[in-house]
């Protein structure tokens, strides 16, 4: 593994960073395919890409993004979408193209189809250049939640209760909360040229340590990118 690890002060030098590491990948490749995350950690890094973006440090033109998961069941058009998240977050602040951004479609009629067909639209693309990660509380990335094994390929996930209980926050009741979702796959994030893992917060520490230094397992899904030869990781503790 070659892991470089960025040790910052507090999470808006990680978000700048962060929003630095992607910029230049754009500067060196104007047509790079990104990989973006959802949750809290890169908003602060979004923040910044639309701040590098208005003053004319990056463009967007040539850019086409793949998303790492969406909620299974929930429309576009709801909130709490991942595709909600990303335009409000970023994609109605830049340049990026119309049809250059893609998530996996929640409202699929045949997930499996859906996840299929994701995956081979990001092949045709030539791969992602850089995927730019979170991680979980229980060590998932993407909605690749602790398992007997690595999947592969984008798929249908049913979440864990930890994940749920994590996303509660957003809905008001539990009730609410999406159950699965579509999620690329290890295989998929594996793909990728280079990784961008965020954390934020300390209570991601010990999370952290298991899955860059403890053993390489599926219950702890993050610790696969021990295994990737370019990572870089930001924590802001
Ligand atoms: P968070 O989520 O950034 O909201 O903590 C990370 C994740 O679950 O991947």
């Amino acid at each position: 593994m070659t892991m470089n690890h960025i040790q910052t002060e507090n999470y808006a030098a990680l978000s700048k960073k962060a929003a630095l590491i992607i910029a230049g990948q754009i500067l060196s490749k104007p047509g790079s395919v990104l990989g973006f995350a959802t949750g809290s950690t890169p908003v602060g890094t979004y923040e910044e890409l639309i701040r590098l973006y208005k003053e004319g440090a990056v463009d967007f033109g040539r850019v086409t993004t793949y998303n790492l998961d969406e909620y299974y069941g929930v429309p576009r058009t709801d909130p709490n979408s991942y595709y909600a998240f990303m335009h409000t977050n970023l994609f109605d602040h830049i340049n990026i193209e119309d049809g250059a951004t893609h998530l996996p479609n929640g409202s699929a009629a045949d997930p499996v189809a859906e996840s299929i067909a994701y995956e081979a639209k990001i092949k045709a693309a030539g791969g992602v250049d850089l995927q730019v990660l979170g991680i979980g509380n229980n060590g998932h990335i993407g909605f690749n939640e602790p398992d007997d094994h690595f999947p592969a390929v984008t798929h249908h996930v049913q979440l864990t209760d930890s994940t749920i209980d994590a996303n509660s926050r957003f809905y008001a009741s539990r009730d609410e909360v999406p159950k699965s979702a579509l999620t690329m796959g290890i295989g998929t994030i594996m793909a990728a040229k280079k990784i961008l893992l965020l954390i934020s917060g300390t209570a991601k520490k010990e999370i952290m340590e298991k899955a860059l230094y403890g053993p390489v397992t599926p219950q702890v899904p993050a610790s696969i990118l021990q295994f990737h030869n370019d990572v870089t990781v930001i924590t802001d503790f």
